[in-house]
């Protein structure tokens, strides 16, 4: 009988705080039909996977087997290409993706199979710690504004603008034209600036009021990386739109449609991915690295992410 080999990964078989999460050991996992195997080098560590690990979607996630692994953010070697696959691709180059998380499966492993739609090289230049911090809040933020169906010329309003999926929101934006407001703590003025803001307003509870004094007529769009809800429809002009991350819907007023943006669609939108690797090369998209950790200290990494603050996305490193 051949023995399956064996990987290392970082899981948690309980919920609750970042303490629970350990190294495991899981069998190396084949990558079948139109699937890859990546060799994970850099795992990036996002709100979705404190969350997950917290227990917050643990009515869903019982039903999926344990240890549970998060992550939905990888970069590293492209190991092996599944029988049949179709893929440019060729083992040996340094790729990134996105994951769907789903009981073992996740971003916090030394090795992943992906969907061969979900990977695609990394953006030349650029190493896989900072390639890791792409795939899902850039694919996320591209959904956002194809939700959103703004033209080039209208104005969109993004809260959350330093965070990592309001940065791609803004630069995103930027590069198709369109004027953006975005919200800004005082320290984070000068970055959301840079980020290509054409406005920048006090965040907070009331930013609608501030973006109103500054919009007049209200914004076409919005995108609520900062998660105000209720909040935010001030802001909006009568029929606009705005794109929520965490399912917010409203109630609405005044024609306004809420649009929950799942990022899950687009998983495997490698056209979509792929051109936000041209964007980078470009220097239009900017990759942001709060910090690295090696992949034993992820607890230590959830902490810090929590404590909130961090500018950028902080990285889980295997194999160094
Ligand atoms: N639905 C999906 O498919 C999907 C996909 C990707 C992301 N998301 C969600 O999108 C959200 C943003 O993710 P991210 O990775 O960009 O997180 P992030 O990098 O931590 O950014 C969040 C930003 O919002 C700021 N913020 C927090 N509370 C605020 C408030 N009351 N007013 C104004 N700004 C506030 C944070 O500032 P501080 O650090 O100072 O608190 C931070 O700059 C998360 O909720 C995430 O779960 C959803």
């Amino acid at each position: 009988m051949w023995l399956a080999e064996i990987m290392k990964a970082i899981g948690f078989t309980e919920f609750g705080g970042p303490d629970v999460l350990h190294e495991v050991e899981l069998p190396t996992p084949e990558p079948g039909a139109d699937e890859v195997r990546v060799r994970v080098l850099a795992a990036a560590v996002s709100p979705t996977d404190t969350l997950r690990r917290s227990g917050a979607r643990a009515a869903d996630m019982r039903k999926e087997g344990t240890p549970y692994v998060v992550g939905m953010d990888v970069a590293g070697v492209l190991e092996k290409v599944g029988p049949g696959t179709r893929t440019d691709l060729v083992a040996g180059e340094h790729v990134m993706g996105i994951v769907l998380p789903r009981g073992t499966h996740g971003g916090y492993a030394e090795q992943v199979v992906l969907p061969a739609d979900s990977v695609v090289r990394v953006p030349a230049g650029t190493d896989d710690v900072a390639a890791s911090t792409l795939p899902m809040n850039g694919l996320t933020a591209r959904m956002t504004l194809d939700l959103l169906g703004l033209r080039a010329g209208q104005t969109i309003a993004v809260t959350g603008a330093a965070g990592v999926y309001g940065g791609y929101v803004v630069q995103l934006a930027r590069s198709e034209g369109l004027r953006v407001v975005a919200d800004a703590a005082p320290g984070d003025r000068d970055l959301v600036r840079e980020l290509g803001a054409d406005i920048v307003v006090d965040r907070g509870d009331d930013v609608s009021e501030h973006i109103r004094r500054a919009v007049p007529d209200g914004v076409d769009g919005l995108a609520d990386g900062a998660v105000l809800d209720d909040k935010v429809i001030g802001a909006v002009r009568d029929g606009g739109r705005i794109a929520t991350v965490r399912s917010y819907t409203g109630p609405s007023e005044r024609g306004i449609t809420y649009h929950p943006v799942m990022v899950r669609e687009y998983a495997t939108e490698r056209a979509r991915l792929d051109a936000l690797r041209g964007l980078v090369e470009q220097g239009r998209l900017t990759l942001r690295v709060a910090g690295t950790y090696p992949a034993a200290q992820a607890a230590e990494a959830h902490r810090r992410l929590a404590a909130g603050g961090t500018r950028g996305r902080l990285v889980l490193t295997f194999g160094g």
